[in-house]
């Protein structure tokens, strides 16, 4: 394991996203809140990368400036060479809740994106995905009638139905229970080992950023900035029982003690 403080580049590989001194201040009737500061990250094509911080440290924040859902005060964010400066068809965002409308079925939420767009499904696309995800049969049932593990998985076919090349994932596995959840980063391994997608995922559990990441951004509490970049060299694919080994546990304390710990005024 590494560490390299600061702003990260890697000059032999093209960044595939790119975020140049990213600062973001709310405006609110009681003042700025300073939420990101001077935040610079090359994001390398087809990498795992997790953004690590304790709460309110500002990585919605960021997620949501890459996704084009908001404008950063200063800095910018390029795909390739496009700025960002709102929605981009290669980038999808997953989020905490699946966020499937209740009075449609799978079927027809995971089809949604693409009548926005006023485009035709991708059916043959969605129906391999959901084979792939186990959700195979499931089309015609509501979301009521799904577990969270089950709609989190068909908000993960949502996403994937628009063939994006960037994934943002804003702790989407947070509300789940501890099994899913394992079941679930598994699932998300395997499908970014097999697709090649670039993810940029958000967590607040070490162990979870040790366990998906090629790379870890730690970030410090308000205003969020870079702490530390570390890399994670463990081989892939990574069993659920690599959580126990000795090696996972090494990295997940060294990590522990990069974290800031004082309390978000
Ligand atoms: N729309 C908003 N208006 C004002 N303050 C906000 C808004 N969204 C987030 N914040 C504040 O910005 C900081 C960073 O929030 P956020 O990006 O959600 O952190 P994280 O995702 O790391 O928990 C927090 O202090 C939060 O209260
Ligand atoms: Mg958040």
């Amino acid at each position: 394991m590494t560490n390299a403080a600061g702003a990260i580049s890697d000059a032999h590989m093209p960044a595939k996203m790119r975020i140049s001194q990213a600062t973001k201040i709310y405006q609110t009737k009681s003042g700025g809140v300073h939420a990101l500061d001077n935040v610079s990250i090359d994001v390398r094509e087809g990498e795992f990368l997790c953004l690590l911080g304790p709460s309110g440290c500002g990585k919605s924040t960021l997620l949501w400036s890459m996704a084009g859902l908001h404008g950063l005060t200063s800095g910018e964010i390029r795909l390739g060479s496009d700025v960002i400066t709102k929605p981009h068809p290669e980038i999808a965002m997953i989020f905490q809740e699946a966020n499937l409308l209740p009075w449609r079925n799978l079927g027809s939420n995971i089809e949604l994106p693409f009548e926005i767009k006023k485009q035709p499904p991708n059916r043959e696309l969605i129906k391999k995905l959901l084979k792939r995800v186990g959700l195979e049969g499931f089309e015609n049932k509501y979301p009521r009638e799904l577990s969270g593990g089950m709609q989190q998985r068909a908000s993960i076919v949502r996403s994937l139905a628009v063939d994006p090349s960037v994934l943002l994932m804003d702790e989407p596995f947070g509300a789940l229970d501890a099994f899913t959840r394992d079941e679930m980063n598994l699932l998300i391994q395997e499908i970014w080992m097999e697709t090649g997608k670039t993810i940029i995922f958000i967590t607040h559990s070490i162990a979870e950023a040790v366990f998906l990441a090629d790379r870890i951004v730690v970030m410090s509490a308000r205003p969020g900035r870079i702490s530390t970049i570390v890399d994670v060299d463990l081989p892939r694919p990574r069993p659920v029982k690599l959580q126990t080994t000795p090696e996972f546990l090494e990295r997940v304390e060294a990590i522990k003690g990069m974290i800031d710990h004082r309390p978000a005024t």
